[in-house]
């Protein structure tokens, strides 16, 4: 039996959750499910966006599954999910991007770098402290070099030709990878970008730092027709939280329309996570199948609602556990 804390944050997060939650339920009857409510409608509501008690919800759990959240670019405003991935520890941000070809997955640090929360905003100046350590680098190349190990290649992305903390990052993620065997390679990250989406079957495990990562994730979804598709993990020694790479999209929030897959995708990964390799395949079954069956939500060109698409796929689901 595992629990599982329910935060399905702002906006699409409303409507891609409760799919994945539901594929979640058809799979696993007997996991408990609690909601935790947090993020931006809750600053509007009560003045706070999340506290120590939703934190503490959240370790209660044996893991999250997470919508996203608004963070809306105020001085004072702290991003709930940062204050959720330093809480948690939560230092291995996976973001998988597969495709006919390639399957790439992106090793994001989560806890460090430019988002260190370290800055000033001065009259005349504003600064953000890079911060990255030695502990926050072994770690996450030690995570990025375990995946590595049962896959062919591990590159690591960085911009050590200008930035001093990417030199410390790199020399020590490619030490890490000789001492561990595995094959390795390295590249400044401006031009991984571009040849991410040229060469997408040249990459395997891609580690790298925070922001890095966070824009590598967005840039790479192109290869597999956008944000509604990938999904992530984060994942610490202790506490693990899954959710879509993207974000809460107001731009489309409330109109039933957002892709669903992202979502699911997440609680599949929930799912290797608590060792059902099985369920996690099955769900992956679900969403080709109804996808190659011609039922696609708006960014994928089709008519299909968030509702809608997440029925099909459940249907599909039972579907396969009846006659597998
Ligand atoms: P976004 O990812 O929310 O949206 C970017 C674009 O992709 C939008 O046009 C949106 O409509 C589209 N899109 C995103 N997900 C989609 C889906 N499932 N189906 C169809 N289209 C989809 O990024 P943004 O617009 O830059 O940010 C909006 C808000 O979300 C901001 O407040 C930002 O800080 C926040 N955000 C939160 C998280 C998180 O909580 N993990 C992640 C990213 C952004
Ligand atoms: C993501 C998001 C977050 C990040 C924001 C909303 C704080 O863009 O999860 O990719 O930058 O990590
Ligand atoms: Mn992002």
């Amino acid at each position: 039996m595992k629990k599982v804390a329910v935060a399905e944050g702002d906006g699409i997060g409303h409507e891609v959750i409760p799919v994945a939650r539901r594929v979640l339920e058809v799979l696993h009857p007997e996991y408990e499910f609690f909601n935790v409510e947090l993020g931006y409608g809750r600053w509007e509501k009560t003045g706070c966006p999340c506290n120590d008690h939703e934190i503490a919800a959240l370790k209660d759990a044996d893991a999250v599954l997470f919508g996203a959240v608004t963070t809306p670019p105020m001085k004072d405003y702290q991003s709930v999910v940062l204050r959720i991935r330093k809480a948690l520890d939560l230092y291995a941000n996976l973001r998988p991007v597969k495709g006919d070809g390639f399957d790439i997955m992106i090793v994001r640090e989560n806890t460090e770098g430019l988002y260190s929360g370290i800055e000033e905003i001065a009259v005349d100046r504003a600064t953000t402290l890079r911060v990255v350590t030695r502990k926050g680098t072994e770690r996450i190349a030690k995570a990025a070099i375990r995946l590595a190990k049962t896959r062919r290649l591990l590159t690591v992305g960085h911009k050590a030709n200008v930035i001093k903390s990417d030199v410390f990052f790199r020399d020590i993620c490619l030490a890490e990878a000789k001492a561990a065997g595995v094959p390795f390679n390295e590249k400044f990250i401006d031009a991984l970008a571009l040849d991410l989406l040229q060469h997408p079957q040249a990459y395997d495990v891609v580690v790298t730092t925070n922001i890095f990562g966070d824009i590598l994730s967005d840039v790479a979804s192109y290869l597999v027709g956008g944000l509604g598709l990938i999904p992530s993990a984060n994942i610490g020694d202790r506490f693990a939280l899954f959710e879509p790479v993207h974000g809460s999209a107001p731009d489309i929030a409330g109109r039933n329309i957002a892709n669903p897959v992202a979502a699911v995708r997440s609680a599949a990964m929930m799912l290797e996570y608590f060792d059902d390799a099985d369920g996690a395949h099955l769900i992956e079954q679900a969403i080709r199948q109804t996808l190659a069956a011609g039922t696609r939500t708006a960014d994928l060109g089709g008519t299909a609602g968030t509702r809608e698409f997440g029925e099909a796929v459940i249907r599909e689901i039972c579907r396969r556990k009846k006659a597998p």
